[in-house]
Order: structure tokens, then sequence, then C-alpha cells
């Protein structure tokens, strides 16, 4: 990791535009807004109430991350992005029935004063939706160009200092990399062709890379996981991460998983289901696009638990992950686990889970956290994938010749380490073996 400048205390706005302003994204915003009138606390944001430890333990230097690392102030965000309906931010946290209408109402103006830009959208690519809100072109390239225009106009209007984008749109069909998404002549040439191989949200993805725009993915779409993007990304000096929000069921999973691991007890299955009624539940009922998801949620345990290094434990697990979209539910999604382990001598057991759970309070911080390290990573000059910014994925990009981080606590002291080594902290290994010498 090579540091181009240190980090300074940001100055001016920073403008974060999100892909899709649905109910993770406007319960973003509203939950921002709610903290800076001080209406509510940001639980779940590691930026804002995180600390991080510093030196030996018996120097007792446990600052807050934020005075930390110089990260920009909530007062210091502006907010915009694009949809496919025209709904403004207080009709859309409406409809997404995340937040409740009174909190909503106390900042109702502030909501309306944010309304999308016309999306790049096919609903070739997610099926179950259809909106108006779309803009035309002669082809993919055009349409890039426009959203370049439209970031252009953002920051200019906005008076905006620096931009980042966080993906927050739907989840698209399942896609695989082929010739055309191997490097940046033939994606060029592809989006100029109209190609079926491109998605919108790749259009997005090389519209903020070109325009030096620090791009994170929260959805499980193929989008900047190229090796075309990620070249341009890294020769452009911008840097990108993904994909999938670690929520819900996911997130549960990679906190369970590495406590089995670590006492070596075995797993001989791993059923999950769920119920959800939100636009991202019914997205998720075309088959499709479950497929990416699925892909996503699936890797986890066998990264976390190794089968090939502990055959004995976790070879031939069986794990299977269910989304069962149920309207009455919205955004209160409920999740279910049942969790065949067994001990010494083979002997079973069994675990429960019961998790229910609000999907957007969960993402919603993230998307928070992922703006302002992403910012921050722009600013010091880290380029391409930001694998230490795993914590917050479900499926984390990675070098090709990686495989992923999946455990949390693996990807937090990863995280935090980052953060000592942009500050010339020493690094921290657990060791401690100097307290007893
Ligand atoms: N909520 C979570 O816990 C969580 C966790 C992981 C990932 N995600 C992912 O985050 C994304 C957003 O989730 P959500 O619950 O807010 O869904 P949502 O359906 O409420 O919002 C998505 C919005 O994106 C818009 N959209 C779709 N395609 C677009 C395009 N090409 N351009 C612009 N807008 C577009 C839709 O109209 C919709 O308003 C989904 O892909 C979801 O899978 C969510």
């Amino acid at each position: 990791m090579k540091i181009k400048r240190r980090p300074e205390k940001p100055s001016g706005k920073l403008g974060v535009l999100m892909p899709g302003m649905g109910a993770v994204a406007t319960t973003f915003i509203a939950g921002v807004e709610a903290v800076r009138q001080g209406i509510a606390s940001p639980v779940g944001s590691l930026t804002q109430m995180g600390t991080i430890r510093l030196g030996k333990r018996t120097e007792n230097r446990v600052p807050m991350i934020r005075e930390f690392v110089p990260l920009a102030e909530l007062d210091d965000l502006v907010f915009g992005g694009w949809d496919i309906f025209e709904d403004d931010c207080y009709e859309a946290a409406c409809k997404a029935g995340v937040l409740e209408r009174g909190l909503l109402d106390r900042i109702r103006p502030f909501l309306q004063g944010i309304r999308p830009m016309k999306a790049v959208f096919d609903q070739k690519y997610v099926k179950k939706l259809s909106g108006t809100w779309v803009k035309k072109g002669k082809n993919w390239f055009d349409l890039a160009g426009q959203l370049m225009e439209d970031i252009r106009r953002f920051r200019e209007e906005n008076g905006c200092d620096r931009l980042v984008m966080v993906w927050c749109a739907s989840t698209e069909i399942f896609m695989k990399p082929t010739a055309v998404h191997q490097n940046i002549a033939a994606f060029e040439k592809a989006m100029k062709d109209n190609s079926p191989e491109i998605a919108p949200s790749m259009v997005y993805a090389y519209a903020a890379i070109k325009s030096g725009v620090p791009f994170a993915n929260g959805a499980p779409n193929l989008t900047s996981d190229i090796p075309a993007l990620m070249d341009l990304a890294h020769e452009l000096e911008v840097p990108i991460c993904g994909k999938d929000f670690k929520t819900g069921q996911t997130l549960m999973k990679t906190i369970l998983a590495p406590g089995l691991k670590a006492r070596m007890i075995g797993l001989s299955g791993w059923f999950s289901t769920n119920i959800l009624g939100n636009r991202d539940g019914e997205v998720l009922d075309d088959p499709e696009s479950f497929k990416t998801k699925e892909e996503s949620k699936l890797s986890v345990l066998e990264h976390i638990l190794q089968p090939s290094l502990y055959p004995e434990l976790y070879k031939n697990f069986y794990h299977k992950v269910r989304i069962n979209y149920y309207p009455p539910r919205g955004d209160n999604k409920e999740g279910w686990d049942n969790i065949d382990i067994f001990g010494w001598l083979g002997y079973p057991m069994q675990i429960k889970v019961d998790f229910l759970c609000r999907d957007s309070i969960l993402a919603a911080p993230i998307v928070l956290d992922l703006a302002l390290f992403m910012d921050l990573a722009g600013r010091i000059g880290l380029r391409g994938i930001q694998e230490w910014l795993s914590f917050y994925f479900k499926s984390p990009q990675h070098a090709p010749q990686l495989y992923p981080e999946h455990d949390l606590f693996i990807q937090l002291m990863k995280l935090k380490n980052t953060l000592r080594f942009i500050q010339g902290e020493d690094l921290i290994t657990h060791l401690g073996q100097e307290y007893y010498d």
C-alpha cells in the first residue's frame, strides 16, 4: 500500500452520489440529517462511534476513529443520486417504509430538496422493475457521457470539493466476466456497440472512475469487479471497492462461523431462509437477480471455514440460502438459520438463529462509513481495490491472485491496522509478550 499524501483535515463539501435512491439510500440520507439535527444517534457506524487503540495497552491511548483519522464531517456532506422513479427523497423514504413518518416529517423540507437525476436503466438487467425517469442515449458510451455531465454539474451546483459514489440501486441479473470486460479498450468498444454484456451499473462505475470519483458497490452485481474497470481505477488513481453490503443474515454468519472454526467445532449443514417484503425483496424474487445474490451469500462460509485445510470438520457441509418475497413484512426482514454442528467425538448439536432485522437500518451506517473512508482513500492517493474495506461487504473485492477474507474480526483488524498505517502508528499484532518480560 502506497500513501501518496499524508491525510490532512479536509475542507469543503463532500458530495455523496448514489445510483438508486430507494430504502437504503433514503435511510442513510435521512439518518445523517437526523444526526446533524441532534434528533438521533449514528448507531452502527464505526466512523462515528468506533475507537481505535494506539500503542501499548499501558498507554491508554484510545481515540475515536473520527478524531484519529481526518474524515469529512457530517455537516460537510451533501447528497445526490439517480433513480428510475422521479420521487424526491421524502416520498421515496415514505414508500420504503423504513423510518417512521414522525421522524421523516421533522426533516421533510430537507428530504424534499433531494431529487434524483434520470437513471441509466434497462429492464433486461432488473426484470421486476420498470420506471420512466430514465435517460435516452445512442449507446452505453453516450449514456456514460451523460452521467459524467451529471457528476460535473452536481459538483458545480453544490460547490463540492470532492465526490464519492456508492451504488445503492437494485441487484442486477447474474453476469460473468467475458472478453469485453478484460481491458478498457474492449470495454469501451463494447459500450459503443451497445453490448448486452455491459450492465447499467458498469456504466455508472465507468463514469465515476473517469470523473476521478471513488466508487463503492453495495449490491452483488459484477459492476466494477472486472479487469477493465480495476485497471482504469488503478491508472486514474481512483479507489474502488465492493461488493454487497454485509448486513442481516450474512453479517451473523461471519460473526458465528469464525467462532465455530476458532474452537474446531465441525459443521454438517447451514440452512438459511428469509422473508422480506421491500422492493429489494421483490427484485430478488426474480431468479436471475436472486442468482447474483445467492452467489454472494454462498461463498462466505466456504472461505471462512476453509474445508481444504480442515476436511474432517468442514468437507461437504450442506449450505442453502433462500430469500422469500413476503410483502406484509416490508423492510423488516426475518431470517432463520438452522446450523447443524458437531463436537467432541462427532456428537451432533444444533444452533437456531431467528433474526428479526431491519435491512436498511443495518445498511445505512455502512453507506456512511464507506463514503467517508473512500473519500479518505481518494485524498491520500490510494488507488484501485480497497481490500481493507472488506469489513463492509458480503463478497469483498480482492486482487485476482488472492482469496477474499470474510472473517469479520480479521476484517476489522485489517481495517484498523490500515488506519494506523495511514497515520504512521505502530501496527498492533496482539503479541503482548513485553508485558510479561
Ligand atoms: N438493505 C440491505 O441490508 C442490503 C444489504 C446488501 C445489499 N443491499 C443491496 O442494496 C441495494 C439497495 O437496496 P434497497 O433495499 O435500497 O432497494 P430498493 O429497491 O429500495 O432501492 C433500489 C433503488 O434503485 C433503483 N434503481 C434500480 N436500478 C437503477 C439504475 N440502473 N439506476 C438508478 N436507480 C436504479 C430502484 O428504482 C430503487 O428505487 C440492492 O441492490 C440490495 O440488494 C441491501
